[in-house]
């Protein structure tokens, strides 16, 4: 079989590869040509595919810009961006582009799966009428489903192997010629019956967690004010085995998924006449987030009689999340700028993130600046870094990640 994927980016590329060690050929498209190019010289740029991994199988993919390249494909899956406007709404524009390119040279017999997050209806009412310019119909010379991804950038115990894959597509046929296709890569397939309810799934999932993230940030706020340790509650609560899931509060959400999905439902919702107010309210605690991390940064410096102005600040870590580098949506940015604009000199380490140009700033070594530092900020938790110890050379540490829980050091204040 050959397998097309459009988009090589966190998702687009695992797939590739996937497709290429389960032993069928891979065309890979992308707009963007130095991804194209990395992939052709067997250079990888997604932290989750070493290198050595891509190029163990890179006599089965074939990487272009060409999206012609796709005529062989018996299965084409798109992977390409969904990200906001600046007002907050769906931006389809990769996901149009994508299809209108596609639609020139599909060719009869051929399925599309849509994986880009988005909102129910994305799948029946935007693609498939740009697929159908190419005078193919859904259902008789075209087969459509929308699958969507749930790669944890970073994770490891769970992968597109072992983690289960819902399909729904436009017409039973569809579903099963989804499900034969991810079958080859994927254990264990949950098939919904339309497009619709698999969008809604990846939907409600990324919302489930943006509600519960919420929620604990409300609690870690209260319990400050409280003088209650949220971390030790946290883990109290996480002790019962069942009816509570484990979430732990932080700087805010970051990603490409997180900070963005929930305001696809809440557009889509509002053509229903609905307003969906506990996504909207998860999004508004989320985004304080940074600027209550801010206020606890003022305070401990407070504390030890020095203003925000003039003072060095040593960020730790700049991504979103721990073991990536990807800086998108991260709350680490807010702070910074915040910080920034208050005058204080912000300066950051992060060995996944080598600089942040927006910001005008590069990645400086930790042994060098930590002694420098008036205070010293986790904001990512990345592995490998030994905290306590950092926190213990530091002239004033503050944890927004709960990593030094139940430690009990002079000059260290958490979350
Ligand atoms: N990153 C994640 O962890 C994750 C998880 C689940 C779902 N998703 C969803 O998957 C989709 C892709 O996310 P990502 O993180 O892989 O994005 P990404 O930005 O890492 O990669 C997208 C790629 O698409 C390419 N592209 C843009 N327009 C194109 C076009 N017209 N034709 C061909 N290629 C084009 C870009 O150049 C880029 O390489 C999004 O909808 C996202 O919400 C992401």
């Amino acid at each position: 079989m050959t397998v097309g994927v459009i988009g090589l980016g966190y998702v687009g590329l695992p797939l590739v590869v996937a497709f290429a060690e389960a032993g069928e050929r891979v065309v890979a498209v992308d707009v963007d040509t130095q991804k194209v190019a990395s992939i052709a010289a067997g250079d990888s740029y997604i932290e989750d595919v070493p290198s050595a991994q891509l190029q163990a199988v890179l006599g089965s993919i074939k990487a272009s810009t060409r999206y012609a390249d796709l005529a062989p494909a018996e299965a084409v899956i798109i992977c390409v961006p969904t990200p906001l406007t600046a007002n907050r709404e769906p931006d389809l524009g990769a996901l149009i582009a994508s299809a209108r390119a596609l639609a020139q040279v599909l060719q009869p017999g051929q399925l599309v799966v849509l994986e880009s997050t988005t909102y129910p209806g994305t799948t029946r009412e935007r693609l498939v009428p740009l697929l159908e310019e190419s005078g193919l119909r859904v259902g008789e010379q075209l087969n459509v489903a929308f699958s969507p991804e749930r790669v944890d950038p970073g994770r490891k115990d769970f992968t597109l192997r072992n983690t289960p894959k819902v399909v729904g597509g436009m017409t039973p046929e569809c579903a099963e010629r989804a499900e034969a296709v991810y079958g080859r890569i994927c254990d264990h397939i949950v098939r919904v019956s339309t497009p619709e309810a698999a969008e809604l799934t990846k939907l409600l999932e990324n919302i489930f967690r943006a509600v519960n993230i919420a929620l604990v940030n409300e609690m870690a706020v209260l319990s400050d004010r409280m003088g209650i340790n949220i971390w030790e509650v946290v883990d109290a609560a996480a002790s019962k085995p069942y009816g509570f899931m484990r979430f732990e509060p932080g700087p805010g959400m970051g990603g490409h998924c997180l900070p963005v999905d929930p305001f696809y439902l809440t557009w889509r919702a509002r053509e229903f006449h609905m307003s969906t107010e506990f996504i909207e309210l998860a999004g508004k605690m989320n985004q304080q987030m940074p600027h209550y991390c801010v206020e606890r940064i003022e305070r401990a410096l407070n504390d030890a009689s020095k203003p925000v102005k003039g003072s060095r600040i040593l960020m730790l870590g700049a991504s979103y999340k721990g073991g990536v580098g990807d800086i998108r949506e991260s709350p680490a940015l807010r702070i910074i700028e915040v910080l920034a604009e208050r005058g204080a000199a912000v300066s950051f380490h992060d060995d996944y993130v080598r600089a942040l140009p927006s910001h005008g700033l590069e990645s400086v070594p930790l042994e060098s600046a930590l002694p420098e530092a008036d205070v010293v900020v986790l904001v990512t938790a990345h592995p490998g870094l030994d905290y306590v110890g950092i926190a213990s050379r530091s002239a004033l540490f503050v944890d927004l990640r709960g990593v030094t829980r139940g430690v009990d050091i002079e000059n260290l204040v958490r979350l």
